[in-house]
């Protein structure tokens, strides 16, 4: 028996579904615990490419309870597209679970989302403008409206009765658009509520259940520890908790109960929207990392727009062993790097201002936008990855490369991917029972 999060090491779009997906195979119970429709992960299995939004990875698989947890935020119209589209491919929906909790992303949230994006002219930043923020800012507010509220056509009218005329002023006045009408939402979102009724339930105490029968529990996570709301870049981020911490809340479950952090990261690194990314590349290195024209071309899941990439950076994957307390890495898309003559790796950053080194960073505050990488240059292998299926197998470089990560953030890598399918995998260490980090007793700074 093991609870395990899988955790974004990086920007978002590590390959975290991937790594769900193998993982998945001995899990009984698969929990996505924050976000919502913003989130693009892709599973390849079969020669069949699979891309969910809402839905936890683990559906693929038959039999495996999928819940989407408390702490996400849920668009009723998405999630009922998303499941038709996957069940029109053969997938099952019967052990499929919402949070009678979660949150829904109303159409107002996602007129304000592209509003207040466009509003920030310079400043925006580049959201997936699927409300994301605006149904989270309404949570906090205490005026959000949860699954359960879609199924009661009474209480969903109180609330709208009172919400939508607030909405309206902002859309109206602030932003110049079009009112929306209480009645017309009242009418759609509550026939949204009878389609997902049959899925609602206490997914907390599901978990709990299936915690107390030994079950294996797989909490997905989405976004990355750099979008984290609370340690991300902000406001560069997004306004849920993707760390590992954001799991237990977010799934309703204690941190007891959880046996595996694993982060993933890709063997480089890339970010989509706005916001501080120091070892951003442009030109040809640029290019060639986001591979065009390929078809796992760095381009958004969800939006479609090109990936910014850059080189792999120690400092930031340092941070995201310490915010998240991981136990062990997964590293991604080695295989994009097989034509590199050389690698480089940011292994300290300097304050461009102060002048000062920082291998560590205490936190990500506004001097983060002015940090310059450190690197150390790597020979390349050039040699394809993509059919190893073994350490050893790995041309040596490539080997020292790895080695290298893992000695620079002190966090062993159980598993390396080399292609975006299943059995392109390398598995170093037993991700779950393997070795896992030792706190070091000395602090580096
Ligand atoms: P997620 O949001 O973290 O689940 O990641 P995404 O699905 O948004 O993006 C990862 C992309 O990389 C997807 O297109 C995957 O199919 C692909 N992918 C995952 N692992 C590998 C790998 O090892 N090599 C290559 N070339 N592609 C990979
Ligand atoms: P997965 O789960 C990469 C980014 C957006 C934007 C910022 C805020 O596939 O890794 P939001 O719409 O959440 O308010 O946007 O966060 N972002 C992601 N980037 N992968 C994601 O999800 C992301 N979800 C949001 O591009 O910069
Ligand atoms: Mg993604």
């Amino acid at each position: 028996m093991a609870n395990v999060i899988v955790v974004g090491a990086q920007f978002g779009d590590e390959g975290k579904a991937k790594v769900t997906d193998l993982l998945a195979k001995n899990a009984d119970v698969v929990v996505r615990y924050q976000g919502g429709a913003n989130a693009g992960h892709t599973v390849v299995v079969d020669g069949e490419t699979y891309k969910f939004h809402l839905i936890p990875s683990g559906i693929v698989y038959s039999g495996k309870t999928c819940i989407l947890g408390p702490g996400m935020v849920i668009d009723p119209k998405s999630f009922l597209q998303e499941l038709q589209a996957l069940m029109d491919r053969g997938l099952d929906d019967s052990n499929l679970k919402v949070s009678n909790t979660a949150h829904v992303t109303m159409p107002y949230h996602l007129a304000l989302d592209a509003a207040e994006e466009d509003s920030r002219g310079d400043n925006k930043i580049g959201t997936t403008k699927r409300g994301i923020g605006p149904t989270y800012a309404d949570k906090c507010a205490r005026s959000g409206i949860r699954m359960e509220d879609l199924l009661d056509k009474e209480v969903l009218k109180q609330k709208l009765d009172w919400l939508v005329p607030r909405k309206n002023v902002v859309l109206e006045k602030l932003y110049n658009l079009p009112p929306m009408d209480p009645e017309a939402i009242l009418d759609e979102y509550y026939e949204y509520g009878q389609r997902i009724k049959k899925y609602v339930c206490d997914t907390s105490e599901l978990i709990f259940h299936s915690v107390q029968n030994r079950k294996n529990i797989l909490f997905e996570g989405a976004q990355g520890t750099l979008l984290d709301l609370d340690h991300g870049s902000y406001p560069y981020v997004t306004s849920s908790s993707p760390t590992a911490g954001g799991a237990c809340i977010g799934a309703g479950v204690g941190p007891t109960i959880i046996d595996r952090v694993i982060g993933v990261s890709k063997a480089f690194m890339t970010r989509v929207g706005e916001g501080p990314f120091p070892t951003e590349q442009t030109g040809e290195i640029s290019e060639q990392l986001r591979q065009t024209g390929k078809p796992w071309a760095e381009v958004g899941v969800t939006t479609g727009r090109p990936r910014r990439c850059g080189w792999f950076d120690a400092v930031l994957g340092r941070y995201a062993v310490r915010i998240n307390g991981l136990d062990c890495l997964a590293i991604t898309k080695l295989d994009v790097l097989d034509e590199f003559d050389k690698i480089q790796v940011a292994i300290a950053y300097k304050g461009r201002q102060s002048g000062k080194m920082y291998r560590d960073l205490p936190s990500i505050g506004s001097s983060f936008q002015h940090m310059e990488p450190i690197y150390e240059t790597f020979p390349g292998w050039n040699q394809s990855t993509s059919e190893c299926r073994s350490f050893k197998e790995l041309p040596i470089n490539a080997q020292r490369y790895l080695d290298f990560l893992a000695g620079e953030l002190d966090v062993p890598i159980a598993i390396v991917s080399v292609g975006p399918k299943r059995d392109q995998t390398v598995i170093i260490e037993d991700p779950i029972h393997g070795p896992k980090r030792v706190l070091s007793k000395v602090a580096t700074n």
